[in-house]
């Protein structure tokens, strides 16, 4: 079972994948987490390109770059995870495309999402869990995070807009209250997919 957490920077993803993970392991399932960009040699090589500040890219190489991480962790980890009956818990995955170079830099969904697939031969998971409602950043803004108030605006309303055209497969959690709240309602959009 493959399932992605997404929602703009600081609203508790990371947080969240782990608590899933944790609560999906405890009842004895395998569980592989992994965070887009990244997760594999190349990847990770690719997230480093990406944040990093000093490096000025075009929209068009930023939405590449994105895929060709995606490609090969989609090969390399997830699906054949999926394959051996595994959980997959993925902190990120083709909707931040989407909404972040579809949407919030203005290339539209349409384009990104035939490259997205493209590079993940079809893969897309079966939920995807949007958080919204908070905005926890506190760290230093990464080249991504960076881009400024307007851009995360565009980006929140973006993913809002992006469940309304996809309800089966992408279900808004309220980010909103305690960690382990928030974990509850994450398992109660699952319903259906869980023991
Ligand atoms: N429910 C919560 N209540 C209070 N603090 C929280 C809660 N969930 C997460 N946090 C804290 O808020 C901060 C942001 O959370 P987290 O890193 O999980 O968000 P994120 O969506 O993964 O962010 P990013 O997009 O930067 O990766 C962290 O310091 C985390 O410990
Ligand atoms: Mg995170």
């Amino acid at each position: 079972m493959f399932v992605s957490l997404e929602g703009p920077d600081g609203v508790g993803k990371t947080t969240q994948a782990a608590l899933l993970a944790e609560r999906l392991r405890a009842m004895g399932l395998e569980v592989v987490q992994c965070r887009e960009p990244g997760g594999t040699e190349l990847g990770e090589r690719v997230r480093a390109v990406l944040l990093d500040p000093q490096v000025t890219m075009g929209d068009r190489a930023e939405a590449l770059l994105f895929a060709a991480a995606r490609a090969e962790i989609t090969q390399e980890v997830i699906a054949p995870a999926v394959e051996r009956g595994a959980w997959v818990v993925c902190d990120r995955f083709i909707d931040s495309s989407l909404v972040y170079q579809g949407i919030a830099r203005g290339i539209g969904i349409e384009p990104i999402l035939d490259v997205s697939l493209f590079a993940t031969g079809g893969v897309l998971p079966a939920r995807t869990l949007v958080l919204h409602g908070v905005d926890r950043r506190d760290d230093e803004p990464d080249r991504m995070e960076a881009a400024g108030a307007d851009f995360h605006a565009r980006v929140a309303a973006g993913f809002i807009e992006l469940a309304a055209l996809e309800p089966e497969r992408i279900r808004l959690v309220d980010a909103r209250g305690a960690q382990d709240e928030v974990a509850g309602r994450i398992w109660d959009a699952l319903e259906g997919l869980h023991p």
